[in-house]
């Protein structure tokens, strides 16, 4: 198989896994991702193979979506091998998907990712900033009945530990300061960077037009 075969032969199995998910992690955002994916690809000397296999596979085999991951996880390596990837192609691709996450990335032990893991790291995380992000924020939270907003609620950091414990819901505008805004300085390449600060300016914009609303004051 060529390498497009490979790609294209992964982008099926990834279209048949995800398209049927309303969580906003469809396929339409898994397309997005990629295209961004070989966006910073041109300016940053990764596999493009690796990376974009591990892009169309990201979330195939997350926690949030599936009942069993492991079980996923061995039909994405099963789906591999059937297609010509090697064992080292194989388990770079899955520590990719495995260990992307923000809540990953938070603890005290990051996971050590590959150039091409950081790619697709960065092109998962513009996804969720920006007007893109904006608009998944408000579908996920209100699939999720989320409230839209309360001041009193803010930023686990900004709260004490009980009060913060005591919270039984976050709101959609509370997800900007836990998370949404916190993505642009972790970006990984440059490009992606780049592509951050201008998307995080405009959730900015965003929010103090919200929050003038809310108060009467525009
Ligand atoms: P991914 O794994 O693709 O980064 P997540 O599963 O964390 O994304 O979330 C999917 C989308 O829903 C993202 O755009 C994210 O910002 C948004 N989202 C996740 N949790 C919340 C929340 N509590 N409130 C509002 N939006 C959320
Ligand atoms: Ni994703």
């Amino acid at each position: 198989m060529t390498h497009d075969e490979q790609l294209k032969a992964v982008k099926d199995f990834s279209y048949q896994k995800m398209s049927g998910d309303a969580t906003g992690h469809n396929f339409d955002h898994i397309q997005r991702v990629v295209k961004t994916a070989k966006k910073i690809l041109v300016t940053e000397a990764a596999d493009p193979l690796i990376t974009l296999s591990a892009a169309y596979l990201h979330d195939v085999a997350d926690d949030k979506l599936v009942s069993d991951p492991a079980e996923l996880e061995k039909e994405i390596r099963d789906f591999l091998k059937d297609n010509q990837f090697s064992n080292t192609q194989i388990e770079e691709i899955i520590f990719i998907t495995h260990n992307l996450s923000f809540s990953k990335s938070l603890g005290s032990n990051p996971p050590k990712l590959s150039l091409a893991g950081q790619i697709v790291q960065d092109s998962d995380r513009l996804d969720a900033i920006g007007a893109i992000g904006i608009t998944r924020a408000i579908y996920y939270g209100g699939a999720n009945s989320d409230t839209i907003y309360d001041p009193k609620i803010l930023p686990r950091e900004k709260m004490n530990k009980k009060e913060y414990r005591n919270l039984n819901n976050e709101t959609i505008i509370n997800h900007f300061y836990e998370k949404l805004l916190k993505l642009t300085d972790m970006m990984n390449t440059s490009s992606a960077k780049k592509i951050a600060q201008s998307r995080n300016q405009y959730m900015l914009g965003f929010l103090a037009e919200f929050k003038a609303e809310w108060d009467a004051k525009k």
